[in-house]
C-alpha cells in the first residue's frame, strides 16, 4: 500500500478506515481487533475516529481493542478529532449543540481521547468543524502544550475553507497537515470552493470522507445519483469493473491531489474493494465522463 507523508515523521496509508458508524457494527473487542489487524494486512494503518462518534462511544470500543492487544498501536495511526459539543444524555450540560476550540475544551478533549483509546499519543488532531467563535491564539495555545506533553504528534482540520485553513495556521508554530473534508464524484465542492487548489498548492494531502457519498450512491434516488451511477455501469463495462464503489474509490485516488478516501465500512470485503480500486487504471476521459454526469452539463 502507497504511503502518504504528511510530515518528515508521519505517513498516512493512501486507504484509510473511518470508525464514525463502528458502534453501529455490534462488534466485541475481539471482533474490532480481527477487523484492524485485517487492515493491516491489506496495508490499511491510518484510522480515522472523532470524540463525538457514536455519541462519545466509538473511540472507547477501538480503546478496548487496543487493550486487548497493545501491540497493534505501533503499527497503526490514529487520528481523531475535538471541538464539537454535542447534546447527549453524557454532558448534560451542552444545551444546544455548539463548538468549542478554547484551550481548556482542546486540552480537556484530548485527555478525554487519550483514555478513551487507552493509547499515550494521537497522531493527529483535527478541529473538527470550523468555529465561528474561534480565538485561533488560545487554538494556537492548546495545540503547543500538546505537542510539548508528547499527546499529540501533528494537527489538522476538518471542513475547513482555504481562508478559514490559512487563518488557523498563521497562528501556529508547525503547519496544519490535512483538511478533511466531504469529497466524492456526487459532492464535487471541494474542487469549486478552493480546498483543492489550496492542498495542491501547499502539498497537503487531503482526507476524503464520505468517499461513496455515505451509501447513497447505491441506495437514493435522484437525478444527479442516477446519472451518476448510470455512468459508473459505463465506466465500469470499459474498464472491466463490476463494482461501483471500486470505482468511486478509483476516481478519487488516480486525482493528482493525492486524496486520501476514508472507508466507511465495516465489512471486509467493502474494504478490499477499496484497496484492489488503487490498482484501476481511469483514463483521463472517463474520469471526466463521471465529472460530466455529475455535474450535469458538459465542461464549458
Ligand atoms: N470530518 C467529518 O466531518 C466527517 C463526516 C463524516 C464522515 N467522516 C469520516 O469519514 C468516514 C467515512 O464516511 P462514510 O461512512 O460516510 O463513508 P462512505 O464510504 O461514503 O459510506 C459508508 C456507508 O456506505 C455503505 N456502503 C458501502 N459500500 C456499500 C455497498 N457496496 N453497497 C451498499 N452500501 C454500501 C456502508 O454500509 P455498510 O456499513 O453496510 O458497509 C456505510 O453505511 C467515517 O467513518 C468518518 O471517519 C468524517
Amino acid at each position: 500500500m502507497e504511503k502518504v507523508k504528511l510530515a518528515h515523521d508521519l505517513s498516512f496509508s493512501r486507504i484509510i478506515h473511518g470508525l464514525w458508524r463502528l458502534a453501529e457494527w455490534n462488534m466485541n473487542p475481539q471482533e474490532i481487533v480481527a477487523m484492524t489487524e485485517q487492515c493491516i494486512e491489506l496495508g490499511i494503518t491510518t484510522f480515522d475516529h472523532a470524540d463525538i462518534y457514536g455519541d462519545y462511544t466509538c473511540e472507547s470500543l477501538f480503546g478496548e481493542a487496543l487493550k486487548l492487544k497493545p501491540s497493534l498501536r505501533e503499527s497503526i495511526q490514529i487520528v481523531t478529532k475535538c471541538g464539537i459539543k454535542l447534546r447527549s444524555s453524557k454532558y448534560p450540560e451542552h444545551e444546544v449543540k455548539h463548538y468549542d476550540t478554547s484551550k481548556e475544551h482542546i486540552i480537556k478533549s484530548v485527555n478525554q481521547s487519550l483514555k478513551n483509546l487507552q493509547t499515550d499519543y494521537i497522531d493527529v488532531l483535527l478541529i473538527h468543524r470550523p468555529d465561528p467563535f474561534m480565538d485561533p491564539e488560545e487554538t494556537a495555545e492548546a495545540f503547543s502544550q500538546l505537542k510539548r506533553e508528547g499527546k499529540v504528534r501533528h494537527f489538522g482540520v476538518s471542513n475547513f475553507t482555504p481562508s478559514q485553513f490559512n487563518m488557523l495556521n498563521s497562528y501556529l508554530e508547525e503547519p496544519l497537515v490535512t483538511n478533511q473534508v466531504e469529497i466524492s464524484a456526487v459532492h464535487l465542492d471541494a474542487f469549486h470552493d478552493g480546498t483543492i487548489d489550496q492542498c495542491l498548492e501547499k502539498r497537503i494531502p487531503p482526507m476524503a470522507w464520505s468517499p461513496l457519498a455515505g451509501g447513497r450512491i447505491f441506495t437514493s434516488e435522484g437525478e444527479k445519483i442516477e446519472r451518476v451511477r448510470h455512468v459508473l455501469e459505463e465506466v465500469g463495462k470499459e474498464l472491466g469493473v463490476r463494482s461501483p464503489d471500486q470505482l468511486l474509490y478509483a476516481w478519487l485516488l488516480i486525482h493528482p491531489a493525492r486524496i486520501m478516501p476514508i472507508v466507511g465500512s465495516g465489512k471486509m470485503e467493502r474494504i478490499k474493494h477499496a484497496v484492489k480500486a488503487m490498482e484501476i487504471q481511469m483514463t483521463r476521459q472517463q474520469w471526466f465522463k463521471i465529472w460530466i454526469a455529475s455535474i450535469g452539463q458538459d465542461v464549458a
